[in-house]
Parts: structure tokens; C-alpha cells; sequence
């Protein structure tokens, strides 16, 4: 029997994804009793600020190994106009100190997107979800807002858990959504014309409210609050196509075309014959019937970090005497645990419990030729965990083949050890 879990209010996920994912709410209160403490609205804030020189040396100091391409945030406000109408303004950031300092009593929200990359408090609420494919899970979006702050009512096209941190928010949820819902006239936000709310609930620190995508939602800051959205993603078709088919178009042979040997005289050679027509689904078809040719590609689409990063470049010729395998031998010895670095998406292909294929950010990471064995286990583990407790990896690592090529992916920066 599976296990009953409280953020679930008391379900198992069996239930929670027979009933409730992708089809209706669901409010939990006191899901995540801790979630006022895991983040202040000063760190929030900080993250949304410009970088500013001294954080560029820091990086250099602390040897930070990878450069990124900056945090996303943005405000919206709003405010009633002279025509008793409310209208809304969005900001990009990053902000200036002086920026947020002037913002007003009321009536906006700070958000900063993939708050998990960067502050491993944050990162630590997804592992409870554990229960939902990693590659499905987007980032964690938190908001701050000032009393009455709102980013409008709206709908998402994603699976979203919005936890409630410190302070209230009003919720209100409404219609079911689609790309012909009327949304008000804004260069860059999508505002619904209209809300039709169906339940409302208050939501305070600690509880979670589980919405589907396309459900109209609307929630207001009673108080000074934060919200953690544990956003989910579905790549839209237009995604899919658009990419599989430059995956296509790079791994297909140029002799590989339209040929016709069976042609047979056309009366109208005017007409696209249905016979051209199906012969040209069949040329395309084979491709995307290809399941190792779909697996290969979706296995790296699904991996592509959210952000540019860019990682070490390790000589794949090098040593690992060269590259630290001592000097990382004693810090595992003398660390209890290995993180793996927030900014990377892991994925394995194969069978559930045989790894065939490992993919980090992109790219297939070609498992050792010897101890093949333990490395489909190794890659299991490094997939399914964020961090690794370092006598489960020593048990990896008595294999050299297998310390020399985990050393690699840590020196490049897949992983970093907490000193
Ligand atoms: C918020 O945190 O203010 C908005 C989250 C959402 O509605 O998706
Ligand atoms: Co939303």
C-alpha cells in the first residue's frame, strides 16, 4: 500500500493523481507547516536586485563554476484609474536597491523565478514531489507583495502548487479557461476581462492550494505576504514539433528523400495526388515512429536547462590525478554529503531499473565501458536524488573506473560538495 503523504492532505499519490492532477483543486491546510521560515522577504528582494561588482568577485573567490544568466523577476502593480478602472504595470527586473525602496505601501508583488536554483531551503520543498516525473517540474516562483498586491486574475497552462509562506492571501477560483477566454488589452500580461469565481478560500502560512491548468484563479494580499508556486510544465506541441523537427533534419541522410518508383501516369498532372500525400506522412512517419530516434531527442529537450549555464570545460583525455581525484577522495571522506548543483536537469533512459542512457542538461553522458553494471545503478541514484550521502557514493566510487568518471562530471560542476 502506498504511503499517505500530509502535504497531501492525508492522500496517497496514487489517489491525489487519479483524482486531482490535471483535473480539479484541491486546498490543503498546514501542508507545509514550515513554509514561513524557508525563505525572508529580504533574500527574495536581494535575489531580484542587479548583480553588482563585488558579487562578480565573490563568484571568483568562492570558486563558483558556472556563470548564469542572471535571475528573472518582475513587478506588477496596480492602481484605479480616473475612470474608476484598474489598470496594470508590469516591470522587468533586476532592480535597483532604490527600485524596491520606492515601492509603495500597497498594491504590488515581487516575483522572482526559479527560486530553487538559488537557495537550496527552497529546492529542498520539491523532493516531495518526488512522486511526479522529475522532468515535469518546472521551478519554484515565489511572490512577495504588499498588502492588496495581485498579478491579476488569470489562468496558467500548467499544473501549479501555490504554498502559501508568510502572511494571507485571498483566493478566489473560477471558470474553466482556453485560448478563446476574453483577456483585457495589455502589451505584456495576460489579464482575464472576467472572473466567474466558483470557491474563494484564505489562505495562511503553511497551506497549499493544488490548481489544474486552465482554472481561473485570482489571489490578493491581505497582508504582507509570500507565495511559493511549485510550477509544473507540458511541452505544447508547437515546442515539439518545431524541435523534433530540427532533430530530424540534423540526423537524416541527405539522400534520404520522396521517391516515387511506382508512379503511374496522371491524367491531371495538375493534382497533388493523395497517393504523393501519404507517401510523404510515411517518409515523415517512419521518423517519428523511430522510438530510439524520439527517445534520444525528448531525453535532451527535456534536460536543456531552463538558463544559459556555462559549466567547465574538463579534457576528456585528462587524468583524473590532474583533475583532483585525491583531493576529492578526502573531501568526500570528510563531508557527509554531495549535492547536485540546482541549475542541471538529470534524466536516465532504458528500463526503470536499467539505466541504458544518462543526459545531463542536453547532452548524453556517455556511462564507462568498465563497471558498466554499477554505473546503470550509479545513474538510478544520481537521477532520482538531489543529494547523495557520501557512504552510499564511496560504495560507487570503490570502482576506478566509475570515481574517475564521476569525478569528471563533479569537476565540471554537476555537483558540489558543502564544505
Ligand atoms: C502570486 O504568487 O501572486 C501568483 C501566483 C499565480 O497565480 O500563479
Ligand atoms: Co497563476
Amino acid at each position: 500500500m502506498q504511503k499517505a503523504y500530509d502535504f497531501l492532505g492525508g492522500l496517497t499519490p496514487e489517489t491525489f493523481l487519479r483524482d486531482y492532477w490535471q483535473k480539479k483543486p484541491l486546498l490543503v491546510r498546514n501542508a507545509f507547516p514550515d513554509a514561513a521560515s524557508l525563505l525572508s522577504p529580504d533574500e527574495l528582494a536581494g535575489l531580484a536586485l542587479e548583480p553588482s561588482e563585488e558579487d562578480d568577485e565573490d563568484d571568483l573567490e568562492d570558486g563558483c563554476e558556472f556563470e548564469h544568466s542572471g535571475v528573472e523577476a518582475r513587478i506588477i502593480r496596480s492602481h484605479i484609474d480616473e475612470n474608476e478602472k484598474r489598470r496594470w504595470i508590469l516591470e522587468r527586473g533586476p532592480f535597483t536597491e532604490a527600485r524596491l525602496k520606492s515601492l509603495p505601501e500597497k498594491n504590488w508583488t515581487l516575483l522572482v523565478q526559479a527560486v530553487d536554483m538559488y537557495h537550496e531551503n527552497v529546492a529542498s520543498l520539491l523532493d516531495v514531489f518526488s512522486f511526479i516525473p522529475r522532468w515535469r517540474l518546472d521551478d519554484v516562483m515565489i511572490s512577495l507583495a504588499a498588502p492588496g498586491g495581485s498579478v491579476g486574475p488569470h489562468f496558467d497552462r500548467y499544473d501549479v502548487f501555490l504554498i502559501q509562506g508568510i502572511g494571507q492571501r485571498h483566493w478566489q477560483i473560477g471558470q474553466q479557461c482556453s485560448a478563446k477566454t476574453p483577456l483585457i488589452k495589455h502589451p505584456d500580461m495576460k489579464i482575464l476581462t472576467t472572473m466567474d469565481a466558483t470557491q474563494a478560500w484564505t489562505l495562511n502560512p503553511g497551506d497549499m492550494l493544488y490548481l489544474p491548468p486552465l482554472i481561473a484563479h485570482h489571489g490578493v494580499a491581505i497582508d504582507t505576504c509570500m507565495t511559493y508556486s511549485v510550477g509544473f510544465r507540458a511541452p505544447a506541441i508547437e515546442v515539439l514539433f518545431d524541435k523534433l523537427t530540427h532533430h530530424v533534419a540534423d540526423h537524416s541522410q541527405q539522400d534520404e528523400r520522396y521517391t516515387d518508383p511506382d508512379l503511374s501516369p496522371q491524367k491531371n498532372s495538375g493534382w497533388l495526388s493523395e497517393q504523393a500525400v501519404a507517401k510523404v506522412q510515411t517518409l515523415m512517419m517512419a521518423h517519428i515512429q523511430d522510438s530510439n530516434q524520439v527517445r534520444d531527442w525528448l531525453a535532451q529537450l527535456v534536460t536543456e536547462p531552463k538558463y544559459a549555464v556555462d559549466y567547465e570545460n574538463i579534457d576528456p583525455d585528462e587524468t583524473t590525478e590532474s583533475v583532483g581525484q585525491k583531493e576529492f577522495l578526502d573531501r568526500l571522506k570528510q563531508n557527509q554529503v554531495v549535492f547536485r548543483d540546482n541549475y542541471s536537469r538529470f534524466i536516465y533512459t532504458g528500463q526503470e531499473n536499467q539505466a541504458e542512457k544518462f543526459y545531463i542538461n542536453g547532452h548524453e553522458i556517455p556511462l564507462p565501458e568498465k563497471n558498466l553494471a554499477d554505473a546503470r545503478q550509479l545513474v538510478i541514484y544520481l537521477c532520482n536524488n538531489r543529494y547523495y550521502n557520501s557512504e552510499n557514493l564511496w560504495t560507487y566510487l570503490q570502482h576506478q573506473a566509475l570515481c574517475q568518471w564521476f569525478i569528471r562530471l563533479f569537476q565540471k560542476g554537476y555537483f558540489y560538495i558543502q564544505e
